[in-house]
Parts: structure tokens; sequence; C-alpha cells
């Protein structure tokens, strides 16, 4: 018989999650705590904006036209509990309030709450991005608390998933990393992965440290890799060199690689910079704080980016204060193809501006709505030229495609001054300049 599974936990991850489990043919039960999530997704919608996630969802959703039928939603944890055979830990582990560590407190209501209806064999498996040490821990306190005592199994199974891109990186995992520590938690995730086991994905067994380390240093090298680049865009300023062609020359190495080398305003969003920081705080309780502290600099030079994008557009201003200026920002969320404005670099940058006294007009394709909840007092415009409509400069803070496209000679017509800073190094700075706007990017030559 076909394993059944359960999701717990309908964010990013786990509404994608059991969505693809449904479309490689298991019957799924979706479990959130929150009553509204489970309203939306049994409708058929999708609480965030996932290109391809809604359709996906509708494909399998119960109750909905020509859908298989296999995934159903509920915020009940005895159904969850009676239903599974394996059971999948979504939820999310975000920063503690004024502390660096990561906040458990999901995960272990998550645990808490299922333990007691686990009365059969099970498997139950994280996913969420957990210190590690957490995955042995939670391992005795389920097999204290399940019925089915040591019938149940945890194993740990990071999620390496890109906003924007969730729904491919689901299906088509490039590597599944397990994290066990007896063999029927292997044999089941095989079987759970077998489609894309099939289709080459590498599958690579570990111990439970291994497995929570795997995904806290994965994140950590690419934090290190964008801020690398991005003190070279320092350096590159001061001598007057230029960023993006040195990124491109460098990338040619294969060792050091094309990608993830765009340099720019920073990273932000739900994962990268709580990770750098749980995964150093989770280092100084293991007495390797030292072997991290390197991460500190990384977020530093990360957190610094946003500070400059703000100087430059003072400068760019002549230098005075930002009172009584127009600035108008084209995006809002922390990267193009999603909604998500946590952390939002974009946002942070808008924000500060504001703060200072300018006038600010901010436009995202898809992130108005949470940037509005974030930041009420900001000004928001419907669209890209009604946000530059006056502005005495325009700041591009999210590559979205719709920027690209823009046609600078026709916004050159509303703004008060043919002034623009790229923040992502995503635009077309000849163009921009043959249609007589002031370019400037981070990290290049100004003319
Ligand atoms: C990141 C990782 O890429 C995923 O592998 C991981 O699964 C996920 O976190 C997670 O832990 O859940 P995500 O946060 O969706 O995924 O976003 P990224 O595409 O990695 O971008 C992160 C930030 O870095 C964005 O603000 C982006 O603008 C910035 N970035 C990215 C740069 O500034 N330069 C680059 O070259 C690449």
């Amino acid at each position: 018989m076909a394993l059944k599974i359960t999701v717990i936990g309908t964010g990013y991850l786990g509404a994608t999650h059991a969505a693809a489990m449904a479309e490689l043919g298991f019957e799924v039960l979706g479990l959130d705590v929150v009553p509204e999530k489970i309203e939306m997704l049994q409708r058929g919608e999708v609480p965030m904006y996932e290109p391809g996630l809604e359709e996906l969802l509708r494909r399998h959703v119960a109750g909905i036209e020509g859908s298989s039928g296999r995934l159903r939603f509920t915020t009940s944890y005895e159904e969850a509990g009676a239903f599974g055979d394996v059971h999948f830990i979504c939820v999310n582990t975000p920063q503690k309030h004024g502390e660096y560590a990561c906040d458990m407190s999901y995960v272990e209501s998550a645990f808490d709450a299922l333990a007691p209806h686990l009365t059969r064999p099970a498997l139950v498996v994280g996913k969420s991005t957990v210190p590690v040490g957490s995955a042995a821990r939670l391992a005795e306190r389920l097999a204290a608390a399940a019925p089915a005592g040591a019938a149940v199994e945890l194993a740990w199974n990071p999620e390496f998933l890109r906003e924007g891109f969730a729904v491919q990186d689901t299906l088509h995992p490039d590597r599944i990393v397990v994290g066990v520590a007896g063999e029927r938690g292997e044999e089941l995730l095989r079987e759970v992965y077998a489609t894309p086991l099939a289709e080459g994905s590498p599958f690579i067994v570990m111990d439970y440290p291994t497995s929570e380390l795997v995904k806290t240093s994965a994140n950590s090298f690419l934090a290190t890799k964008i801020s690398f680049i991005n003190a070279m865009a320092e350096v590159c300023e001061a001598a007057d060199g230029d960023v993006v062609k040195l990124a491109e020359a460098i990338g040619h190495d294969e060792r050091i690689g094309k990608k993830y080398l765009r340099a720019g305003i920073g990273f932000g969003g739900g994962c990268l910079p709580k990770d750098l920081r749980a995964f150093m705080a989770r280092a100084g309780e293991l007495g390797a704080d030292q072997a991290l502290t390197f991460l500190r600099e990384i977020d530093s030079i990360n957190m610094r980016r946003r500070g400059h994008m703000v100087e430059l557009t003072r400068e760019a201003l002549g230098g005075g204060g930002f009172l009584g200026k127009r600035v108008a920002v084209l995006g809002a969320t922390f990267k193009p193809d999603s909604d998500d404005v946590r952390d939002s670099p974009a946002l942070n940058v808008a924000g500060q501006i504001h703060l200072q006294g300018g006038q600010v007009t901010v436009y995202d394709p898809k992130g108005m709505e949470n940037a509005r909840r974030v930041f009420p007092t900001l000004s928001y415009a419907e669209t890209a030229l009604e946000a530059v409509r006056g502005a005495d400069v325009v700041l591009h803070l999210t590559e979205w495609r719709e920027f690209r496209e823009l046609d600078p000679a026709v916004l050159g017509d509303v703004v008060a001054e043919r002034r623009i800073l790229d923040g992502r190094n995503a635009l077309d700075a000849a163009l921009w300049r043959k249609a007589g706007w002031t370019y400037r990017a981070l990290g290049r030559p100004s003319a």
C-alpha cells in the first residue's frame, strides 16, 4: 500500500512539500494551526506568491474540479496522527527576539502536539532548519511521548528550496540529504523520494548532527559568496573598478563558478540572515565559536550594503539631507518572484530614507501588501511609472524582470530628475545613459 503522508506547517516549505508529495502520487494531509490558512488551501489558494504552486495545489486538493483529490488539509493533530505513516515537520524556526539564537518553540510544539497521537509505527521527518543537536534531543522526546514508543522513528531531511523556484526545487531536488538513526528511516525515505531518485537526484545518508549541519553550512557558504562579492564591490568603488566584470571573470574558474556572485545591496529573506546568526549562536554553545567568527564579518559586510545604498542616494541628491526630497523605490521584496519582505534589503533602505525625512514612494509587482503591513508609513504606488512621478532620484532595489523591461525614455518624462541608482546591478546601464539618465550602480565606475 502506498505510504500516507502528513505535512505539518503549511508555510512556503510545507505548502510546497504537501503539493509535491501529492504530485508524486501519495495521499497527503496538510496540517496547520492557523485555521484561515487551512481554509485558503482547501479552496486551492496559496497564502503567498510562489510561481507554479497554486496550479500544483489545484491539481490535487480534494473537492476541486478535476483534481486528483489526493491532498486534504486539517487543523487536527489527532487526525494527522491517525492518518500518516510518514509525518514531515515543516514549521518555521525564526530568529529569537533580541538574540542570535533560533526560536525552536514552533518545532517543539509540533512534536509535542503530534507525539501523543502516534499510536502505530510511523516515521517523523524534520525538515525545518534547526540548530545541530536538536534531532537527537527531539528523538528522545518523541520516544518518550509517543504511545507506539520505539516503533516511531525520527529522521532529519533538510530542505534546500529557493523561494521563487520552490516547486521545481521540491520536485527535482539537486540532492536529498537524510539524517537517520536506524535503517527504517532510510528505507521509508527512499520510498517517498523514489521518483526524484529515479531521475538521478543523489541520496546522501548520514547521522543526525551532520544532516543538521549540512543545511546551515550550505546557507553560510551561500551568504559568504554574496558577501565576498559585495566586499569586492566596496574595493572596486574605492579603486574605480567594475565588480560586474570582476565577477564574470573570476566565475570562469569552475572552482569559483559564476552563480551567486551578483553584487548589490546584499542578501535578506527569512533564511540566510537568521540561519547565519543561529549557526554562530549554536557554535558558541558548543565551544566552537572561533570557527565561525568569520560569519560575523559576512553578516556585517551584508548589513553595510544597506547603509551604503542610503549614503549613495544622499550623495546623488547633492549630499545634504533627505528632507523634502522625493525618492522612488522600485522593489520591496527580498528578491524577485516572491512576495516575501522578511528582512528585505529593499524595504530596509526605503525605510531608512523615509525615517530620515525623505518622501519615499515604493512599487513592487507582488510585495505591496506585505510591505504595507510591515511599513505602513511609506507611500505606495500602483505602478512603476506612478512611483517615479516627480522623483528626484529612482532606486532600483529588487531585480524584477518588469523593471528591466521599463523604458527609460518614458520614465524620464515624468521624473523631476533623471537619476537612477541600481542596487542590484541588473539594469542596462548603456540604455539608461542613452536616454539621458545619470546611472550609478554599486561597485561600478560612475560614468
Ligand atoms: C536560500 C537558499 O538559496 C536555499 O538553498 C535555502 O533552501 C533557503 O535559503 C532556505 O534556507 O530555506 P532563498 O532565501 O529563497 O533561499 O533565497 P536566495 O535565492 O538564496 O536569495 C537570498 C538573498 O540573497 C536574496 O536577498 C538575494 O537577492 C540575495 N542574493 C542572491 C544576492 O544578493 N546576490 C546573489 O548573487 C544571490
